[in-house]
């Protein structure tokens, strides 16, 4: 054992999960990104936190509009998760670009992931500044599952090291 970096030390803590975090404008317009900080918190009432940079478009948009969905992929999406993941919504349209597929959220506005395994209709519950990242607590008010889809977790151990592998 030896002693190494904090970076070193939080990107071989892995597998990670990769969820979309989507979010809408003012107009409705949505858009999003990928969070590998992420975490259930509790049963009742139902809450997922995740972690996000302070700057960002994705943040900005759960900012103003208080409401997110939480889509967890499987292997059909690894081509939007590293779109998602690598790109800005004040920069590119994330939807169009890719064409991944939405359904209409039935309490919020932003919308879900058609082939997402899991999605989780959200309502901003708690934000907590946590160092130099946001912690964003969400109240789920509505949850859908593709049966029989996986999960796609991230194995990469570096911090731009991607390796899909689905449970
Ligand atoms: C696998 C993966 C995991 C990521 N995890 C996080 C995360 O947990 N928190 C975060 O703020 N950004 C994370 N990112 C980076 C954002 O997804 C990225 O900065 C994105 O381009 C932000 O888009 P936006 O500016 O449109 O919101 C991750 C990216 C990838 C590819």
């Amino acid at each position: 054992m030896q002693e190494c970096s904090i970076e070193k030390a939080f990107s071989s803590f892995k597998p990670e999960s990769c969820i979309f975090v989507i979010s809408v404008d003012a107009a409705g317009k949505p858009s999003g990104m990928i969070a590998g900080w992420n975490m259930k918190c509790s049963f009742d009432p139902p809450l997922l936190a995740i972690s996000l940079q302070k700057k960002g478009y994705t943040h900005e948009l759960i900012n103003n509009s208080k409401e997110f969905v939480i889509a967890v992929p499987n292997k059909g999406l690894e081509e939007e998760i590293n779109f998602f993941g690598t790109t800005h919504g004040d920069e590119v349209d994330k939807f169009s670009a890719t064409g991944i597929k939405m359904s209409q959220s039935k309490y919020i506005e932003p919308p879900l992931l058609t082939d997402a395994t899991i999605n989780f209709e959200c309502k901003l519950e708690k934000k907590v500044v946590v160092g130099d990242h946001i912690l964003y607590i969400g109240r789920v008010v509505a949850t859908y599952i593709n049966e029989g889809k996986k999960v796609l977790m991230n194995m990469g151990q570096g911090n731009d090291e991607r390796i899909f592998e689905e449970f």
